[in-house]
């Protein structure tokens, strides 16, 4: 049965909670007075829902229900977790925490304050030791962080049980192990914050060259590297220290105004608001959030293909799911098996628009990475000497697919023995086949460097699968040649 989530508050940030729990296949209920909370969520919903199926290797679990709840005592009945995101005010959170401990007194409660620490949050609370912070950053369903601070009320198995949610939806929890205003990464992002207002009142740069020099060095540094592994690279072959004492000294000159705070008047707001127009005016915030992720996914994408930062996260989650989608030990009883959701990014696009010819055989090739990896054929094996060598693939393009389309990659087992696999691969779109691939595939003793029958507890998930199948209509396209006429 779906676990249950209750996320009061539903604006930007709860409307992303939202989302998470939701497409990880969590119940949801929302609980927001605001009466344009839905249509808020059911646009960061839309959003996630183009976006973070895009970072999964594999099937994305069955979306969980979502429901809006009319009192917070409703939203919270039989919710395994509870993520308070209403706005930044202390005696408006004092307030939700009593509301919600009086219905659900042990349900733990992570609070999604940018500010304040724990022991605040916890103040005249029933049971404090459930209440504990768990910072997470914009677009929540994307960015894998959340600073999770308890203060010493929380015990400590219920923060490890906090933890471990949060990992279940694909988060990274980091244990903020003493509480602090503003936990760890808004203290950095006050202080650039700060930098930078200074640097547009002082008329030394625009916003938008303010944005260029992050986004053109500095940030996509920080992206993959973060700043202490970043200046120990930039140290040269002498590493930390030398970086330390090169850069140290000027530490005492005047480079930065860190400490002051320019007025936040009138006259500031404007001057920032205008340049901010002038700017990214022409484009609508829907927009920027949708130009936003399919960045995030860019990069996100090659972080996972290395296996480094965010992207070791991204792997972590996806072998946690694959294990549980082992041991319902699927078979694809009365239909092809569902393998892979891809989402059609940016780079796959040519210049007529539509996804070019080389991603539909990608998409075919993940589709069957997975199916290997399903029936045990996954980089364990391969580092163990065995593979699956792909003999012949047929594609047949059938339709377009263009940017940001939905694609799912389904899989039948046309035939199978020891050593060779014979497979039908189709990529739907909205349920309709854009293509088909059929391959033959040959297990292959990569040392010898020839075919070899497959491991017996590979055989042992693939024949079942292979049996199965045989009841399943043999595709019309099978064994077709290049240039037979459609039927
Ligand atoms: N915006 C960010 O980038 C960001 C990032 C991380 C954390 N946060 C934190 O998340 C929290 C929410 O911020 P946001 O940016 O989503 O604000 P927001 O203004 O977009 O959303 C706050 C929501 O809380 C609702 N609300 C107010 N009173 C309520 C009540 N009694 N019960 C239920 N809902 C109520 C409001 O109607 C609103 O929809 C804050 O604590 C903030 O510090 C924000």
């Amino acid at each position: 049965m779906a676990r249950k989530a209750a996320i009061i508050g539903g604006g930007v940030i709860g409307g992303g909670w939202a989302a998470r729990f939701l497409l990880n296949g969590w119940d949801v209920a929302v609980f927001d007075p605001d009466p344009q909370a839905e249509r808020k969520i059911s646009e960061v919903l839309a959003n996630a829902r183009a976006s973070l199926p895009a970072l999964s290797d594999i099937p994305m679990p069955s979306e969980g229900l979502l429901s809006f709840a009319g009192t917070i005592t409703e939203a919270v009945e039989g919710a395994d977790y509870v993520q308070e995101s209403v706005s930044e005010r202390l005696e408006l959170k004092h307030r939700v925490f009593a509301q919600i401990q009086q219905s659900a007194p042990n349900v733990l409660i992570g609070s999604s304050t940018s500010g304040f620490k724990p022991s605040e949050l916890q103040e005249r609370a029933a049971n404090p030791g459930s209440i504990f912070v768990a910072h997470p950053f914009n677009p929540v369903y994307l960015l894998p962080l959340a600073e999770v601070v308890p203060s010493p009320q929380n015990p400590p198995e219920a923060v490890e049980r906090a933890k471990d949610i949060l990992r279940d939806i694909g988060m990274f929890p980091l244990h903020v192990r003493k509480e602090i205003d503003a936990h760890i990464a808004d203290r950095f992002l006050e202080a650039v914050w700060r930098e930078a207002l200074w640097l547009v009142k002082d008329g030394i740069a625009t916003t938008e060259e303010i944005d260029e020099a992050i986004r053109m060095g500095f940030g996509l540094r920080w992206g993959q590297m973060g700043l202490f592994e970043t200046y120990r690279v930039a140290g040269g072959e002498a590493g930390m220290k030398h970086f330390m004492a090169q850069f140290g000294p000027c530490l005492q000159w005047p480079w930065t105004k860190l400490t002051d705070v320019p007025e936040f008047n009138d006259e500031l707001v404007d001057l920032i608001a205008g340049q901010s127009d002038a700017q990214s005016g022409h484009h609508t915030i829907r927009e920027l959030e949708r130009i936003r992720d399919s960045n995030l996914i860019g990069f996100l994408r090659a972080l996972k293909d290395r296996n480094w930062g965010a992207g070791k996260v991204l792997r972590a989650h996806d072998d946690k799911r694959k294990a549980a989608l082992h041991a319902e030990g699927k078979i694809g009883d009365g239909a092809p098996l569902v393998m892979a959701h891809l989402r059609v990014l940016p780079g796959w696009i040519d210049y007529n628009g539509h996804m070019t010819e080389s991603r539909y055989l990608f998409a075919g090739s993940e589709t069957c990475d997975n199916f290997l990896r399903l029936i045990g054929a996954d980089m364990d094996y391969v580092a163990g000497g065995h593979s699956y060598y792909t003999a012949e693939s047929h594609v047949m393009h059938l339709d377009e697919a263009k940017l940001g389309d939905a694609l799912t990659g389904t899989v039948q087992v046309l035939g199978a023995d020891e050593k060779r696999l014979h497979l039908f691969l189709s990529i739907l779109k909205d349920g309709a086949p854009v293509a088909t691939v059929e391959q033959i595939l040959l297990h292959v003793d990569m040392k010898a460097g020839k075919s070899c029958p497959a491991a017996p507890e590979v055989l042992a998930k693939l024949m079942p699968i292979a049996e199965a199948h045989k009841a399943l209509p043999r595709p019309e396209a099978v064994g077709r040649h290049v240039g037979q006429r459609k039927s």
